[in-house]
């Protein structure tokens, strides 16, 4: 109550309008008391690590501008007292408008989810948007009224470290997923304490970055941008998602900052757009070492001509928009729109009621030791978990193993766990591999540990003591992959083999004998052709997040049947990219038997095809297809054809199935991939039991961008696939679309 009378102390002088009435009478009764440099000011966001340190390195200038009303928007600031503390100066500004904390809450705020790539290969909604609840949940007791998440960026290249952020190659499971994730973070509607506004990036196409590198330029057709990069932008404002942040690229020459094609006519205006969009970190002045802009003030006018709300420490519009306006530079109705929809958002959470709401320090303490999150975390883990191979059913790990050698650099690592983008890594909070196993297996199993050599370098020093160890024990658990740090922000890699000594080590471990189980950590598809070729069975586990330890146990003991599929295509060389099952073209030669590659489209030192799928995923069990029945032979635009089969466990245990749909339009007016994603279902069942499954098709899914970027469905015949993996289709029809 205190706090309320508080809150409405400070908030009357500047808003006439009362609670009751509309929000966008609010905003305008607010607008019209503000000076040129005070809405400049809502645009304005800055970083404020410092402004919660000790008091002797806080930055002063950055307070004293907060105080006068200069920024709109902190990041970084976490915490319920820090952001109450920092609340407390905004709200000393001449109008008292109140910050809005943001954060990269990417895959959970304390408690530390699976690496969104990973979710991803759960291909389950439920599941993914679980995950950003609790992120959201967490987040917001700690103050953060807004996370730059998800990444929705299609990422078809695994040497771009930021791979590990989407979800992954496709542009129909990201669009599912985007949407899963918008609705995980704000819920239905902004407004309650457990659910935080979500931002929609990088708006667009920085997926497809020249090279895997990072920041660096996207050159693409506008049928590819509309077709495969946009899809998923477009969930997450339909989902409702409160932001939009454009990016470090250029589009076409273009920097996505500094674009209007994306921003203004895209964004808002065929897609209405009702939310606001934030620069990348100081993206609107590096339009100026791009060679786009001639200096930050020509930056700072590009950028809000363009469609840039809000200003991510470039501190260009906090220097030099104002001037613009007053020199006639810059639109003072561009700027007021900018505002208007930072302010809109600031209502929608409810910081004008009370700008306090979020930073409350019992609720806090409460949310964030809640075991909940943390079972959660287990669940997830164990779904995003993808097996990739089990010769002679090598996992789960048999009974009769009374003696088991944990080995590799990863099997005691906490950190590593986590993967990158936390906002701390509490390794008192991380069950590492070996520990989460030794609570499973109890003492009815020896356990043994070797480390055998670093994931970087090449000192073999360890592996004679790895031999031993394995050599002692009745199978080995061979832990392998990247470090936390090799994938993320500014992570691109030109080599993608699994680094250092680790398949050397796999391969002298091999030669004991004894059944070697990887498990293979990572944030981005990795090249292992030999463990492919040779290892018993291989678990990819990426960065599973805290409860990782405990979710491998569950997976590697039987406790849980894995059914993850893989949504990138893991290649078998570098120079294979790009390997995505969507780019992949009939071309005028194709390899139409395996090793014709003469004259034919392919490689003479790889085949054409991935090592590992997009789609693919191992169970316990064991799935039949059968019985596909095609409701119709022909169908008009206006009605929809449904795809019927079985789907049955034929194996020994109970098992999910991802069942997925494909299409292929064989002829048409620009050259088709081999296959698209259209659906998918995933499914439960029993040991021998059976279910009938239906998917629709209508005219959108037999659409594509033409040449005039129209999205046309053109008469003629469909190819209608269904299967476990893009490259395992177990059925399939046709269906002829009637003109
Ligand atoms: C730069 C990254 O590209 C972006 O994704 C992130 O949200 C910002 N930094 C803020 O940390």
């Amino acid at each position: 109550m205190k706090r309320l009378l508080f809150a409405a102390f400070f908030l009357a002088p500047c808003l006439p309008a009362r609670a009751q009435q509309p929000v966008e009478q609010r905003i305008t009764a607010l607008l019209q008391q503000m000076t040129l440099e005070e809405k400049v000011g809502q645009l304005n966001q800055y970083s404020g690590r410092e402004l919660t340190g000790p008091a002797s390195t806080r930055k002063t200038d950055q307070l004293n501008a907060i105080r006068s009303g200069q920024v709109g928007s902190m990041l970084n600031v976490r915490g319920a007292a820090n952001t109450r503390a920092i609340q407390a100066e905004a709200l000393k500004s001449r109008l008292h408008i109140p910050l809005l904390f943001s954060l990269d809450v990417v895959h959970g705020y304390k408690t530390v989810f699976p690496i969104p790539l990973a979710e991803a290969a759960s291909w389950d909604l439920a599941a993914i948007r679980l995950s950003a609840h609790v992120a959201a949940k967490e987040a917001a007791a700690a103050g953060i009224h807004w996370t730059f998440a998800p990444m929705v960026d299609v990422g078809r290249d695994p040497r771009w470290g930021r791979v590990m952020e989407g979800a992954g190659e496709d542009t129909y499971l990201g669009a599912q997923i985007a949407r899963a994730r918008v609705l995980g973070f704000q819920g239905e509607k902004l407004g309650g304490t457990d659910a935080i506004m979500a931002c929609a990036k990088h708006f667009a196409a920085y997926g497809a970055a020249l090279a895997g590198r990072d920041y660096n330029a996207v050159d693409m057709s506008l049928q590819q941008l509309w077709e495969v990069y946009l899809p998923p932008f477009r969930a997450a404002a339909d989902a409702g998602v409160a932001t939009f942040m454009n990016s470090f690229n250029t589009l076409n020459g273009v920097p996505a900052t500094g674009n209007t094609y994306l921003q203004r006519d895209i964004l808002k205006g065929q897609w209405q757009y009702p939310g606001f969009v934030v620069s990348d970190w100081g993206s609107i002045g590096e339009m100026v070492p791009w060679g786009y802009a001639a200096n930050k003030a020509d930056a700072a006018q590009k950028a809000l001509a363009a469609g840039s709300d809000m200003d991510m420490e470039s501190d260009a519009y906090h220097t030099h928009l104002a001037q613009l306006v007053k020199d006639g530079k810059a639109d003072m109705s561009l700027l007021d729109d900018a505002v208007r929809r930072i302010l809109r958002k600031k209502f929608e959470l409810g910081l004008f009621d009370d700008p306090y709401r979020f930073s409350n320090e019992k609720r806090e303490k409460q949310v964030l030791n809640d075991p909940q999150n943390r079972q959660a975390a287990r669940q997830v883990a164990r779904q995003s978990m993808v097996l990739l191979k089990n010769d002679r059913q090598a996992l789960p790990l048999h009974r009769a193993w009374s003696r088991l050698a944990v080995i590799g650099p990863l099997a005691k690592s906490k950190r590593d766990l986590d993967g990158s983008w936390v906002p701390d890594a509490d390794t008192t909070l991380i069950t590492s591999i070996y520990d989460g196993l030794a609570q499973r297996l109890g003492s009815k199993t020896q356990l043994s540990y070797a480390k055998g050599c670093d994931v970087l370098g090449d000192s073999r020093a360890g592996f004679a003591a790895a031999v031993e160890t394995a050599q002692k024990a009745d199978a080995v658990v061979l832990t392998v992959g990247e470090t936390w740090d090799m994938t993320g922000e500014a992570k691109s890699r030109t080599d993608i083999r699994l680094p250092g000594v680790q398949e050397e080590l796999f391969l002298a471990l091999k030669a004991t004998g004894k059944p070697i189980i990887v498990v293979m950590l990572g944030g981005r598809p990795l090249i292992f052709n030999t463990i492919a070729d040779q290892a018993d069975a291989i678990l990819l586990a990426w960065w599973p997040g805290a409860e990782g330890g405990h979710a491998l146990a569950d997976v590697l003991s039987g406790d849980y049947n894995p059914a993850g599929k893989l949504p990138s295509s893991f290649p078998r060389a570098v120079g294979q990219l790009p390997i995505a099952y969507n780019q992949q073209y009939n071309t005028g030669r194709p390899v139409t038997r395996p090793g014709d590659t003469r004259y034919k489209s392919a490689y003479i030192d790889a085949p054409n095809t991935p090592r590992y799928a997009f789609g693919y995923g191992l169970s316990y069990t064991t799935f039949q297809y059968s019985e596909l029945k095609i409701s119709r032979p022909q169908l008009t635009a206006a009605e929809t054809v449904q795809v019927q089969f079985t789907l049955t466990n034929t194996g020994p245990v109970a098992g999910e199935e991802v069942a997925q749909l494909y299409l292929r339009d064989p002829v048409a007016s620009l050259v088709r991939p081999l296959k698209e994603l259209k659906d998918f279902q995933k499914v439960l069942l029993k040991p021998g039991e059976s279910k009938t499954l239906t998917f629709t098709v209508g005219k959108d899914k037999l659409s594509f961008y033409n040449q005039q970027l129209a999205w046309v469905a053109e008469p003629g015949e469909f190819q209608l696939l269904v299967g476990s993996a893009s490259d395992d289709i177990r059925l399939s029809g046709k269906v002829e679309l009637l003109p």
